[in-house]
């Protein structure tokens, strides 16, 4: 057994697994989010005792008191990572660390018991061995891992919880996008913005979240595949999509995107293309963007691509941005050959298709 899984996990095996049969019928087409391995890991917190009771176990309901805090103030934070089948039938997850690093600074910012790094590691690493056989082999598939944290203390005070449950489901997935590769149609919110600063814009809390999907909703209904929101104050800039940050490509070849001013999560993807468009011999931008001018330079042929970047969504290209008195088309709305160029770069790494200079993989078996 695994040193880090003897000290913080015990294991109890589910004793009602899916039916091999059942499984790969649903790793043939798992879609996005709606199909669920066999176990979870839950960690609980109680101050002045700290974390204890780590497990893996078989996936269940989670009973609460309708008293728990999470139910009445929100404090929950979550993360997203995947693992990756590779070519020799192992696996890996992709810098895992990060993630382990940002779960700790989202806890703090929501005034939660922050999980240590090497707990959340060793409970997404123990996860994806004891689940390996639900890891897809098929093209751009792989295992979506969810930690999430809530608050459990029964009481109606605003106050922090005194009591947390730490969990990890995991969920096979293919595309996020119901078109797959295909470019998206964003719309812009005029009526609604995600977060300003000071706010909790940086941290991947669930109202982040809860709080974009009036906007999604409204993109929805104009026939968008996402919502892009731009600042809080002067309602120019271009912050970040529903669920992903976003990236520009001007005709001169320079990769820019928005800087992190508090308000932009700051995602696992987006630092990494950042690194690779440097490798890759582009010249790299984090700064701010205006809509009226991503406007004019998709007219004028100066912006030549836009994507879309995050765990989810990988890397998918931008076709057209509507809004209420707007609408404009990037390119020919065909996948950008810098934006394939990066998705290459990046998705070979991940699967174990390319060296991996800058150690990003984390080898599981
Ligand atoms: C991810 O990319 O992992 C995310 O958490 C985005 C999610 C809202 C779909």
């Amino acid at each position: 057994m695994d040193q880090a899984r003897e000290e913080i996990l015990s294991y109890e095996k589910s004793e009602k697994p899916l039916a091999r049969g059942e499984r790969e019928a649903l790793l043939r087409n798992p879609g996005w989010g709606r199909v669920f391995t066999d176990h979870m890991v839950t960690i609980r917190y109680k101050e002045g005792r700290g974390w204890h009771d780590g497990k893996i176990r078989a996936r269940t309901d989670v009973r609460l008191e309708p008293g728990s805090m999470v139910f009445h103030y929100s404090q929950e934070i979550f993360e997203g990572l995947k693992a990756y089948r590779m070519p020799d039938g192992g696996a890996a997850l992709f810098r895992p660390d990060a993630n382990a690093r940002r779960f700790r600074n989202s806890a703090e910012r929501m005034a939660m018991a922050p999980l240590p790094e090497s707990m959340f590691l060793a409970s997404v690493r123990e996860i994806v061995s004891v689940d390996r056989e639900w890891i897809p082999s098929a093209e751009g598939a792989a295992l979506y891992l969810r930690p999430f944290m809530i608050a459990t203390e029964v009481a109606l005070g605003t106050k922090p919880s005194a009591e947390y449950l730490y969990c990890v489901v995991a969920s096979p997935v293919g595309s996020y996008f119901k078109g797959g590769a295909a470019a998206v149609t964003l719309w812009i919110s005029e009526n609604y913005t995600r977060a300003a600063r000071g706010g909790t814009g940086a941290a991947k809390c669930g109202g982040n979240y809860a709080a974009s999907l009036a906007a999604q909703a409204e993109g929805a209904r104009e026939g968008c595949d996402q919502v892009v929101f731009l600042d809080a104050v002067e309602r120019k800039w271009v912050e970040e999509l529903g669920g992903m940050n976003v990236f520009f490509i001007f005709d001169d070849g320079t990769l820019q995107t928005p800087p992190l001013t508090g308000t932009i999560l700051p995602g696992v993807t987006r630092d990494s293309l950042i690194t690779l468009g440097h490798d890759l011999g582009l010249t790299v931008r984090e700064q701010p963007y205006a809509i009226d001018e991503w406007q004019a330079d998709a007219t004028s042929g100066r912006l030549r691509e836009a994507f879309a970047c995050g765990t989810a969504a990988v890397i998918t290209p931008i076709g057209k941005v509507k809004g209420k008195s707007r609408a404009f088309s990037i390119g020919d709305a065909e996948p950008g050959q810098l934006t394939q160029r990066l998705k290459t770069a990046l998705t070979d790494i991940q699967f174990g298709r390319a060296p991996d200079p800058h150690g990003w993989r984390n080898r599981l078996f």
